[in-house]
């Protein structure tokens, strides 16, 4: 277990992705670029909605919930979302674990289908560490074990996250320079990824590039105007 998620008090369950190697690169990313003004370069008082899609145990959304909380004066509304009930039901379990239960709002649904329309436009930054393998091959049979929304990205290993890229227009900022933060692994068609992003009118920057065990993990961010 990383430090980071010892100091967060959590509670896994069987069901639900277990923060591994590529959740705390994220984590480490942001522990070193987080500050009283501002997120890897984003002032923290332009910013008022984020949202952690895919939260799991919650713990991208609780780091940020507990770093605001301690910094008064501040009015970011954080938001979490999962496809599995289970996800859910844990996540606000660890936020009440840390006393953030106030701080975040959990919301159940496959990417972008029940987000309220008073949410339409809001996000100034969306974090998403996906399931980013594809369906076939080896990683099949590595994982089979585990929930498959925790990893199957779809065929190519592109599909989940595409389709978050399509809906995440709508819920951006439109009048200010949003940003998703992303992860993905090298053992997915990162080309055709990066042409989709390309297609879609982002701008697309490598922040940290590591290699865990059968693959080499990517935080990306990508960014509109
Ligand atoms: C790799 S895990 C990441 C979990 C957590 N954010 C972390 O970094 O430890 C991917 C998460 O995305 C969720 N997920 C998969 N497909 C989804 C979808 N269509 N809509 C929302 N969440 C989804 C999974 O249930 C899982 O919790």
């Amino acid at each position: 277990m990383d430090d980071i998620s010892k100091e967060l008090n959590l509670d896994f369950n069987k069901n639900v992705y277990k923060p591994l190697d590529d959740t705390y690169l994220f984590l480490k990313y942001f522990k070193q670029f987080i500050n009283k003004d501002n997120i890897d370069g984003i002032k923290l008082n332009k910013i008022s909605y984020i949202l952690d899609m895919g939260t799991g145990t919650g713990i991208i959304a609780i780091f940020f919930a507990k770093y605001f909380k301690s910094n008064l004066g501040l009015n970011i509304k954080i938001y979490a979302s999962d496809i599995l009930l289970d996800a859910i039901k844990l996540s606000k379990k660890n936020a009440k674990k840390n006393s953030l239960e106030n701080e975040i709002v959990f919301i159940h649904s496959n990417l972008f289908k029940n987000f309220p329309i008073s949410l339409k436009h809001k996000f100034k930054i969306i974090f998403f560490n996906p399931p980013y393998l594809p369906s076939e091959s080896i990683f099949k049979k590595k994982n089979e074990k585990r929930n498959f929304y925790s990893w199957d990205g779809g065929k190519k290993g592109i599909e989940i996250f595409e389709n978050f890229l399509i809906q995440s227009i709508e819920f951006l900022s439109p009048i200010e320079k949003s940003f998703i933060y992303f992860l993905f692994s090298t053992n997915s068609a990162l080309d055709l990824l990066y042409a989709k992003i390309e297609e879609l009118g982002f701008e697309l920057k490598i922040l940290i590039k590591t290699h865990f065990f059968f693959e080499d993990i990517i935080l990306h961010c990508i960014t509109r105007v």
